[in-house]
C-alpha cells in the first residue's frame, strides 16, 4: 500500500514569523495524523525555525530547490548535504515555475534529484504538460520525456524513494484543476512509464501526487482514484485551515 502524501508548498511566501505561526497551527491540528504523510516546504529562510517546531511529530520538512554539487564556489545556491544537515526529508525539483522562470531543464532536475537521493532525501519530481502541450495532443509525449529524463539513472532501488508530482502547468495558481478522470489517466500513465523503465512491482511502490489547484472542496474525489497518491499543494498550503482540511479528507 502507497502512503497518502500531502505536501505544502509555500513558494516564496512567508517570513520567518509566519512561516512559524502557520507551522505550529498545522502541528496543532495534524501531530497526531499517522495514516498519512505530511511535508511543510517552507521558503530556505524558514527551514531551520519550521524544523525546530516539528522536529518532535510527524511533520516532515522539504526544501523547494536544490544544487548538485556538495559545496563550493555556487553563490547563491544550497546544497543536498546543508538540507540533510537542517533537517529535511523531502525536497521539490523541477517545479514548473522554476522550469518557466530559471531556465530548469529535465538534466538538471536530473542532477539534482540524484543529489537528494544520495544524502538519502526524497526528491518531489515535478513533472506536467503546459495548456499549448495539452491543445496539441502531446500531454502524454512531454510527461513521458520529464518522466524518462527527469529520472535517469536512479537505480531501481532508489526509485521508491522518489516522489512524482504531476502538476499540469494550466492547473496551476489558476483555479482549474484537473478533474478525477484526467489526473487518474496521466498518473496511470507515469505509473506504466515508470513500470518500462525497471518493473511493474517497483513502478507500484512510487507514490504519485497530484498538483495545480488542489482545495479543501476536490482532494476527495482526486485521492479516491487508484493512482492518485496524495497532492503537492500551493495556494492552499498557505492558509492552516485549508491545508489542515485538505490532509483530514484524505483520511477514512
Ligand atoms: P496551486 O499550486 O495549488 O496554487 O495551484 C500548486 C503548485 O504549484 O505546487
Amino acid at each position: 500500500m502507497r502512503r497518502v502524501i500531502i505536501a505544502g508548498n509555500w513558494k516564496m511566501n512567508k517570513n520567518i514569523s509566519e512561516s512559524m505561526e502557520l507551522a505550529n497551527s498545522i502541528k496543532r491540528a495534524l501531530y497526531d495524523i499517522l495514516e498519512i504523510e505530511i511535508v511543510l516546504c517552507p521558503p530556505f529562510t524558514s527551514l531551520s525555525d519550521v524544523k525546530e517546531i516539528v522536529m518532535d511529530t510527524n511533520i516532515m520538512l522539504g526544501a523547494q530547490d536544490v544544487y548538485w554539487e556538495k559545496e563550493g564556489a555556487f553563490t547563491g545556491e544550497v546544497s543536498a548535504p546543508m538540507l540533510k544537515n537542517i533537517g529535511c526529508e523531502y525536497c521539490i525539483v523541477g517545479h514548473s515555475e522554476r522550469r518557466q522562470f530559471f531556465h530548469e531543464t529535465n538534466e538538471t532536475v536530473n542532477r539534482k534529484a540524484r543529489a537528494l537521493l544520495k544524502e538519502g532525501i526524497s526528491p518531489i519530481v515535478c513533472v506536467g504538460e503546459r495548456l499549448e502541450d495539452r491543445k496539441a495532443g502531446s500531454t502524454f509525449a512531454v510527461v513521458k520525456d520529464h518522466v524518462e529524463n527527469s529520472l535517469a539513472g536512479i537505480t531501481r532501488d532508489e526509485i521508491p524513494k522518489v516522489v512524482i508530482a504531476y502538476e499540469p502547468v494550466w492547473a496551476i495558481g489558476t483555479g482549474l484543476n484537473a478533474t478525477r478522470q484526467e489526473a487518474q489517466e496521466v498518473h496511470k500513465y507515469i505509473r506504466g512509464c515508470l513500470s518500462a523503465m525497471h518493473d511493474e512491482e517497483i513502478a507500484n511502490l512510487v507514490r504519485i501526487q497530484y498538483g495545480g489547484s488542489v482545495k479543501p472542496e476536490n482532494i476527495k474525489e482526486l485521492i479516491s482514484e487508484p493512482d492518485v497518491d496524495g497532492a503537492l499543494v500551493g495556494g492552499a498550503s498557505l492558509k492552516a485551515d485549508s491545508f489542515v482540511q485538505i490532509a483530514r479528507n484524505c483520511i477514512g
